[in-house]
């Protein structure tokens, strides 16, 4: 099973970290397509809990190589601080294993600056994600492969002098922007290199590669629900166009949470804002893994899974925080919507049990069952994990359906 995708079915936060980590275990290679510092990918390991932003999950498998493609945006000096957190946690990051390609673009203090005046209308993470693309789509970003040759600086004063025309930056803080960035891409210019070539061989000798989707689908800049949505291509398609090589991926695996959030704008017709979106709130402990924000909650939305199972072809689902669903009288699900476009949902029985020490599938109670077959049967994908809580143990493999 060489190539395999794991992405976001929903709005991201779907508990793709945890799902990566236990699938990376049997990996040569992890790579990141798109994105960039916006995401989050939250891992318990040991009991302990880290956040990934920028390096792949299978940094954690001491055999895997790590790649941030060509399709990223990489902000230096969260990476810096990123590596150091590893460090403390005993794992060393090095050139071996982490590889970040040459055409990567990279996020400055000016696109953190800038997303911070425009990016309220959308509630983007301020990470500098959307005004870096543009940067990119402009023809004025700042690349890998301008650190390499040198003529980073050039570029970086060019972009600084924009700032201060149409951003009201002034020209005395120059060196507090240029110095933190200088400072920072000189310690991971030892990572840059031509990943699109390494990855062609490893593709070619039949390595286990697997692309790690940030965000979710439904935030695509092309297909998901525009002007809400981040800058980047989170569907398959950013796949390969960001890895910059032909893969053919033999298992897409969609992850998705058993109800739905969001973060920042945008439609969301299941949503919540009683306290039942409250309760699933706090029980999912729906807080943002990069800046803190409550995430808005709400039912499962089908129609909006069934558009992502289009744009994907999923091959199969993992299910995450089932666990979170214990304690509800009686659950939804959007089936639909009207013709004014209000959802139209499906009732479910409830159950109370703590199901999140569960090892077997038939020992899930029969409500529960039930709510399962009917994603698997209005999908029509199986599922291949169902997640029972943050630990890698906590998972059921359906593939073994026992
Ligand atoms: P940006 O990616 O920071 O430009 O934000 C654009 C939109 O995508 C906003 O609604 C963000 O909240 C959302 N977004 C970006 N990254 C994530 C993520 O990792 N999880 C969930 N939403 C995200």
């Amino acid at each position: 099973m060489p190539c395999t995708i794991v992405l976001g079915a929903q709005w991201g936060d779907e508990g793709k970290g945890k799902i990566v980590n236990i699938l990376a275990s049997d990996m040569d290679a992890v790579a990141r397509f798109q994105g960039g510092a916006n995401a989050g990918h939250t891992l318990v390991l040991d009991g302990k809990k880290i956040v990934l932003h920028q390096i792949p999950s299978g940094i954690f498998n001491a055999n895997c190589v790590n790649f941030i493609t060509g399709g990223c945006v990489v902000d230096p000096e969260a990476l810096v601080e990123e590596i150091e957190m590893l460090d403390n946690f005993g794992e060393t990051v090095d050139p071996r294993r982490l590889k970040i390609a040459e055409n990567a673009h990279i996020v400055t203090r000016m696109h953190k600056w800038i997303d911070s005046i425009e990016g309220g209308k959308v509630g983007t993470t301020g990470r500098g994600i959307g005004p870096c693309y543009v940067s990119k789509a402009r023809r004025t970003g700042i690349r890998f492969k301008n650190i390499l040759d040198g003529s980073y600086k050039t570029l970086f004063e060019g972009m600084f002098s924009e700032c201060v025309k149409h951003y009201g930056l002034e020209s005395r803080n120059y060196s507090d922007f240029f110095e933190p960035f200088e400072d920072a891409i000189h310690k991971v210019a030892q990572f840059a290199c031509d990943t699109r070539y390494i990855l062609f061989k490893s593709i070619a000798e039949e390595k286990n590669i697997l692309f790690e989707g940030a965000q979710g689908a439904m935030l695509d800049i092309d297909n998901g629900s525009y002007p809400y949505v981040t800058s980047s291509n989170t569907s398959i398609g950013g796949a390969l166009t960001g890895a910059g090589v032909f893969i053919d991926f033999m298992e897409r695996i969609g992850v998705m949470k058993a109800y739905c959030t969001r973060v920042g704008n945008g439609p969301f017709p299941t949503e919540l804002k009683d306290e039942t979106g409250e309760k699933l709130r706090q029980i999912g402990n729906e807080f943002g893994a990069t800046t803190g924000r409550p995430r808005r909650c709400g039912w499962l939305d089908l129609k909006l899974l069934k558009e992502s199972c289009m744009l994907n072809g999923f091959t199969s689902l993992a299910l995450t925080k089932m666990d979170c669903m214990s304690g509800f009288e009686k659950i939804k699900a959007g089936v639909g919507s009207d013709s004014s476009e209000h959802p139209i949902f499906k009732e479910f029985d409830g159950w109370t049990e703590d199901i999140s020490l569960l090892t077997s599938y038939n020992e899930l109670p029969s409500a529960c069952r039930q709510f399962i077959s009917y994603i698997e049967d209005f999908l029509g994908i199986p599922f291949k994990l169902i997640s029972l809580g943050p630990d890698r143990n906590q998972t059921l493999n359906m593939e073994q359906k026992i």
